[in-house]
């Protein structure tokens, strides 16, 4: 009953479109209900309302909250002893933190060596199991649904569709903060469950009444790792936006049903302009996004005028997961000065 009163997550904001019972026990963080900002410099560019989706503000500092908290409660419902995913690191992060909050085992395989640092170091403080994979996210992706079948091994990567169901209570949010759905939406592409998610919620609460508006879904790859956009699997996906550095999509048809219906399309943006997004965001707005999550406003920047009228772009991950490619993005370095008030002032006029 505390634990009730308490809950303010996505199972409890959400129970009715859930897959979840009075019998599923709820693994929570009190993630979801993230921000939605209201971007007066993207909306000048863009000429239209632009809104931001701040993932990054869930417990464990991405999107992967929402899937995780469904995942974990139906593993646990079912008597999973283990859960075990692949991850380019946000993933494999919730898993911990949500495992560790059900007081099950959690396994995870990674690319090793591609892992942000904030990332890998919320795996082994929340207790998983880490596995460095000589190989990358597709290969571990691959063995992944190998060791699933495992009795009493639950996967929770997106392959499994309670993350799906978890996540899409993102569009649920948005039509219920902007009072209907927006005419443009644009997210970052990895594996492609999340373009997945949010097109289920748009569609849902579209047929609910809850919503007149079906937006176009405009998902964005990192050019070196754009199966989607090229259609055809890469054998070696590369970009700084580690997170989405994946050559084979397990939601693929997912996110061309996502496109096709909803008359959207999927682009690339460089790394470079990755970056440069993600430094013009941190400034521009005060908003600290890892590179990935940069890919919307990269994406927002290349597609400029619309016609749409409201945007929201998803940015998915917190910055402070990869401070090392952020530091990248310039010459980052402190003014010094003695610790002494002349000194002090000589710096700021001369800064
Ligand atoms: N943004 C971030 C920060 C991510 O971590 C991911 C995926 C995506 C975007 C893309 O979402 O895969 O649903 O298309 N990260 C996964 C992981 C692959 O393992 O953490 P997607």
């Amino acid at each position: 009953m505390t634990g009730q009163l308490h809950d303010h997550g996505v199972i409890s904001r959400f129970c009715q479109y859930l897959p979840v019972t009075d019998a599923t026990p709820v693994i929570s963080l009190n993630e979801g209900s993230t921000p939605l900002i209201h971007s007066s410099r993207l909306s000048e560019r863009a000429e239209a309302e632009v809104f931001v989706k701040y993932e990054g503000l869930n417990p464990t500092g991405s999107f992967k909250d929402r899937g995780m908290t469904v995942a974990l409660s139906k593993a646990l419902e079912q008597g999973a002893g283990t859960v075990i995913c692949a991850s380019t690191g946000n993933t494999s992060a919730a898993a911990a933190a949500y495992a560790a909050r059900a007081g099950i085992l959690c396994a995870v395989l990674l690319p090793a060596g591609k892992i942000a640092s904030g990332k890998l170091v919320q795996a082994y403080l929340y207790g998983a199991k880490v596995i460095a994979v000589r190989g990358n996210f597709d290969d571990a992706m691959r063995l992944v649904r190998e060791l699933g079948g495992l009795d009493g091994i639950a996967i929770v990567n997106s392959i499994n569709p309670d993350r799906i169901e978890g996540q899409k209570t993102a569009a649920f949010e948005i039509i219920e903060e902007l009072g209907d759905a927006p005419d443009l939406h644009i997210l970052p592409v990895g594996n492609a469950g999340n373009i997945t998610a949010y097109w289920k919620g748009y569609r849902e609460f579209h047929e609910l009444g809850r919503s007149t508006v079906l937006p176009r879904m405009m998902g964005f790859q990192a050019a070196g790792s754009a199966p989607i956009f090229h259609n055809r699997i890469i054998e070696s996906p590369n970009t700084v936006a580690t997170a989405i550095r994946i050559g084979n999509p397990a939601s693929w048809e997912g996110a061309n049903s996502a496109v096709a219906e909803s008359r959207g399309a999927v682009g690339i943006v460089t790394d470079e302009d990755i970056l440069a997004a993600q430094v013009w965001l941190a400034k521009s707005e005060g908003i600290f996004i890892e590179p990935a999550s940069a890919a919307s406003v990269a994406g927002l920047f290349q597609l400029g005028k619309t016609g749409a009228r409201r945007i929201v772009l998803t940015v998915t991950g917190h910055g402070l997961k990869d401070p090392d490619a952020a530091m990248t993005t310039g010459d980052y370095r402190p003014l010094e000065a003695a610790a002494d008030l002349t000194a002090i002032r000589r710096v700021l006029e001369n800064a």
